[in-house]
């Protein structure tokens, strides 16, 4: 299992001083780096953040496998129903392991895709509603809070239309993942006897892919979650080593961070050069947004702190972004993923049509093409002074898939700490789910029902609605 990490483009010797790190700049933080890890290390250890730990939990992870495998034959589909960190992840594994939507082809019990319900539009609701047979399929709602407004919602519609055309027999096809002490899903969940599994109380939404928020969905649709924690656990060990040139997600960390915080690299673009992980690019969109977003650092002092990261994909966004890429304000860090190795490298017939255009590439391959688009966009930014980092996986299967979710993991772990944050909260989000729940007439939150309608008149005022 190899995964690699090359920042070379991210020096200024390839980018200028103005935007790239001299070797001053990052020996000189190697000391901050030293103690992130530190500091990192010790609240694993005293069990604040147990994202480190999924990997090893072999009880769970063999107690996964073996439901999965007592399920499997019933169903032809598997319907997530939960939002952010308890959507994402399955999201990317599907992608990568079963193949990128949309051409994942026919499904059946012996492939079962997945449906994820994780957005409220009733448009959506209903198609994937009438998409899926009750009798085979399998529901597995999953929230850690157990009272998201989204999933409980959505999780009401597909109940009921479980229950309308299985009665009873309903129960035994839905499952719950959620927290073991805590939320209404729990009590429902008891209530009505589904198989549960649940989410360690260390384990935050978006660091829980390799805990049963993920491992449930991928094992259900035949994702091997031994070989996913197996190259999780490898990395694990590279991501608590003090050697920069060893442990490549402190390095990635270290720097990120100093394109940000000295070089006004306020945006990363992901841009994976591969189908299969453009789900990743959403899981760690999520990942490094939510963690590193951040009002306060932790002694309490205003920073408004973070780095927005972007999604684009190779080779499709190359005629869509790059031009501003290229030549837009220069705010941005790319960091390209690319698959070392295509199991198929998709050979391009050789059959000559006379025309230049064509002549030139026939008889080479696909992955020929896409790997030289990868390295040419590289070039081209890199001339631009437009630092760049690649990420190299060397094939896309379980192993390397576990490893590098551990790796982002663990790279953002040690972000935060660097930014002196608190990458494992979200208060910025509790505001607006709140209002929400005034505006929905949930008992206890009418005082954010009338902070909305204090809102409302201002608005008015001002003279918005005009
Ligand atoms: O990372 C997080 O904590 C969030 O994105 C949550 O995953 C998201 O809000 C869903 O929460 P829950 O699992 O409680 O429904």
């Amino acid at each position: 299992m190899s995964i690699h990490f090359d920042h070379t483009n991210m020096l200024a010797s390839m980018v200028g001083e103005k935007n790239g790190l001299t070797a001053r700049e990052i020996g000189g933080a190697g000391g901050a780096a030293k103690d992130a890890l530190a500091g990192f290390r010790k609240l694993s250890e005293k069990g604040l953040y147990g994202f480190p730990h999924l990997p090893f939990q072999k009880d769970t992870i063999q107690e996964i496998r073996r439901f999965a495998e007592e399920m499997r034959g019933s169903y032809d589909t598997v319907c997530v129903v939960g939002i952010g960190g308890s959507a994402l992840g399955a999201w990317a594994l599907d992608n990568a392991m079963r193949g990128p939507h949309p051409v994942q082809g026919e499904y059946s019990a012996d492939f079962p895709r997945l449906v994820i319900l994780d957005n409220v539009d009733p448009s959506f609701i209903a198609a994937a509603l009438d998409s899926m047979n009750p009798r085979k399929t399998l529901v597995v709602v999953i929230a850690k809070s157990g009272s998201t407004a989204e999933t409980v919602a959505t999780f009401l519609v597909i109940r009921d239309w479980m229950v309308r055309k299985l009665g009873k027999k309903a129960n035994r096809r839905i499952l719950a993942v959620t927290s073991a002490g805590k939320g209404d899903l729990k009590k429902l969940a008891t209530a009505e006897n589904y198989r549960t599994f649940h989410i360690p109380d260390n384990v935050g939404g978006r660091f829980s892919v390799l805990s049963p928020v993920g491992l449930v969905p991928a094992a259900l649709i035949g994702i091997d979650i031994r070989k996913l924690s197996k190259g999780a656990a490898a990395m694990t060990h590279s991501c608590w080593q003090e050697d920069l040139a060893e442990n490549q997600a402190l390095r990635a960390a270290l720097l990120h961070y100093l394109l940000l915080t000295r070089k006004g690299k306020t945006i990363q673009v992901a841009f994976p050069y591969s189908n299969r992980l453009w789900g990743l690019a959403f899981w760690f969109r999520q990942l490094w947004a939510e963690s590193l977003g951040k009002a306060r650092n932790r002694k309490g002092k205003a920073v408004h702190t973070g780095q927005t990261p972007v999604a684009a994909l190779g080779t499709t966004d190359q005629h869509s972004q790059v031009q501003l890429y290229m030549e837009g304000p220069n705010d941005k860090v790319f960091s390209f993923w690319a698959a070392g190795r295509f199991p198929d490298a998709g050979r391009i017939p050789r059959n000559g049509t006379g025309l230049e255009a064509f002549d030139a590439l026939a008889g080479q391959s696909l992955e020929k093409l896409i790997q030289a688009e990868r390295v040419s966009t590289a070039a081209a930014l890199t001339g631009n002074g437009r630092p760049n980092c690649t990420f190299t996986l060397d094939r896309i299967d379980e192993e390397h898939l576990g490893a590098f979710l551990q790796f982002m993991e663990f790279e953002t772990a040690f972000a935060g700490e660097l930014l002196d944050i608190n990458a494992f909260d979200q208060e910025g989000v509790e505001l607006g789910k709140k209002f929400t729940y005034g505006l929905m007439g949930r008992p206890g939150f009418e005082e954010y029902r009338e902070r909305f309608e204090e809102y409302e008149k201002r608005r008015r005022t001002a003279g918005a609605d005009r």
